[in-house]
């Protein structure tokens, strides 16, 4: 069986001079990646759930690594078929599962460095839009992917199980 284990996508200094590792998730650090959505997110899931996203979307799984190893940051996407933004046809989606960091490591660059090379590696599927659903109270992320141009298109009412609100974004993927 192939392994994922050692495909080091990027390395960078983050702001207190301690060295962040960007690289593909394997099965491995599927517990670790939990550990880090149970801490951060109200949203969880299944392992199965985790570990269909890797079986299928590898790529774009990625996990950010503190110098010591530890899994401090992921982000998960999957493929969809939706009709496009601008017209009828469907067109093949990538969809933004899940992100997080965990909280001693925000503000220092791991969601922008794990969202700009999850979403070169989608582009494999031919992706022609990004779409997620953001907490319309959720600040921190709703500028973060403001950053990388999404918009918001829609607003989908009571989409979380507390109740809240998403905002649905997008984002058309630039032709190669
Ligand atoms: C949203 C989240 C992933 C951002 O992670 P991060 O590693 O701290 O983000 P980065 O350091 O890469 O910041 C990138 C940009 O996001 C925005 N941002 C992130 N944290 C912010 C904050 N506290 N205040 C304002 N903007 C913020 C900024 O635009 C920032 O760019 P800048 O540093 O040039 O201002 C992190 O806060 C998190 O894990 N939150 C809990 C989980 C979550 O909400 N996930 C998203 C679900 S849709």
């Amino acid at each position: 069986m192939t392994t994922n284990k050692d495909i080091k996508i990027s390395t960078f200094t983050d702001t207190n001079n301690q060295k962040i590792i960007i690289k593909r998730c394997n099965l491995d650090d599927l517990d670790g990646v939990i550990k880090v959505n149970e801490e951060e997110l109200p949203e969880d899931y299944p392992y199965f759930f985790y570990k269909s996203i890797l079986d299928n979307y590898p790529e774009s799984f990625l996990i950010a690594q503190n110098s010591f190893g530890k899994i401090i940051g992921y982000i998960m996407w999957r493929v969809e078929k939706t009709p496009s933004i601008d017209s009828l046809r469907y067109v093949n989606t990538g969809h933004l599962v899940s992100i997080a960091v965990s909280q001693g490591y925000r503000k220092k660059g791991i969601a922008k460095s794990l969202l700009t090379n999850s979403m070169n590696a989608i582009k494999k599927y031919k992706i022609h839009e990004y779409v997620l659903e953001v907490r319309v109270s959720n600040y921190n992320a709703i500028k973060l992917y403001e950053q990388f141009n999404f918009k918001i298109s829609n607003i989908k009412k009571n989409y979380y199980r507390d109740g809240e609100n998403a905002y649905y974004m997008t984002l058309k993927a630039k032709k190669r």
